[in-house]
């Protein structure tokens, strides 16, 4: 299967007379695919004539350095797995330099404040460098409708809202979030885990599950309380946050607001490995 490497390349490929009226779907990724990644494909296969994946480790999104040494990168794996799904697929996987140019650096984005909240607080600058990277892509590849999972739910939010704000032609399809079967959201990093923490981690999806049973009698602060107390029980685990937000300001939920949707967002750390989640608490 062919791999485009520079974005030239794949624009005289995009550009030929018999692409130019095709409907382009397109899947940003950083690799390492799994499940979750190939749904977000049938869907774009389903529904568009063009679909590129794109593969790249966009180093100006990682707040921390050895994160962004230990990101799983298979490409030949992933490259395998396309192949098996869809021959026609178009995957792009640059070099850094081919996206930034020797210039690896992030622009400043105003996401109205959906980038101070949860995952922008605990990880700095991280949404300007999605927000770099992403516009660059859509730059590059101009798609019709682009996929986006809801695991990185405010990454979605964030998305629309640059797209929004930068006039950028393109639909945003957020897919739901794609399970294994013990209920862990299926994650690129999901590799780095040992066995068992692997086996472990299908806690973050029952304490979730428990935490929105609770939210439809409990006060949003009483199950903030209540997560955090059963996440002490198991000491392998490190919770950096877990926080209820409206689905669309991201604001934090102080006193429930009749018909407004909330979702559960949680960050924990096993095996010093991040692993974010959320659950939509409808
Ligand atoms: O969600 C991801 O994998 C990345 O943040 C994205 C959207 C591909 C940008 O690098």
């Amino acid at each position: 299967m062919h791999v485009f490497q520079t974005q030239k390349e794949l624009q005289i490929e995009l550009n030929k007379t018999e692409n130019q009226s095709k409907k382009i779907g397109f899947v940003p990724t950083m690799g390492a695919l799994h499940e979750g990644h190939l749904s977000l494909l049938e869907q774009s296969l389903a529904e568009n004539e063009i679909t590129v994946l794109s593969i790249f480790v966009n180093p100006t999104q990682f707040n921390n350095a050895d994160d962004l040494k230990k990101y799983p990168r298979t490409l030949e794996k992933d490259v395998k797995l396309v192949e098996k799904l869809n021959k026609k697929i178009l995957v792009y996987a640059p070099s850094v330099s081919d996206i930034y140019e020797g210039n690896t650096i992030s622009t400043s984005f105003d996401y109205d404040g959906l980038e101070n909240q949860m995952e922008g607080k605990h990880r700095p600058g991280h949404f300007d460098g999605v927000g770099t990277i992403v516009k660059k892509l859509f730059e590059i590849v101009k798609p019709t409708n682009a996929y986006f999972g809801e695991k990185d739910f405010q990454q979605l939010q964030i998305v629309r809202k640059l797209v929004a704000k930068h006039k950028i032609q393109v639909n945003i399809i957020g897919c739901e979030i794609f399970r294994e079967e013990s209920g862990l959201a299926m994650s690129s990093r999901n590799e780095r885990l040992s066995e068992s923490a692997r086996a472990e981690s299908k806690l973050i999806y029952q304490i979730l599950s428990q935490a929105k049973e609770k939210f439809v009698s409990k006060s949003a602060n009483d199950v903030v309380l209540f997560v955090e107390k059963e996440f002490k029980k198991h000491p392998n685990f490190t919770l950096e946050y877990f926080e209820i937000a409206a689905e669309d300001t991201l604001l934090t939920c102080k006193r429930k607001v009749k018909n407004k949707k909330y979702r559960g967002f949680i960050a924990v750390f096993i095996e010093n490995i991040r692993l974010i989640d959320n659950i939509s608490l409808k």
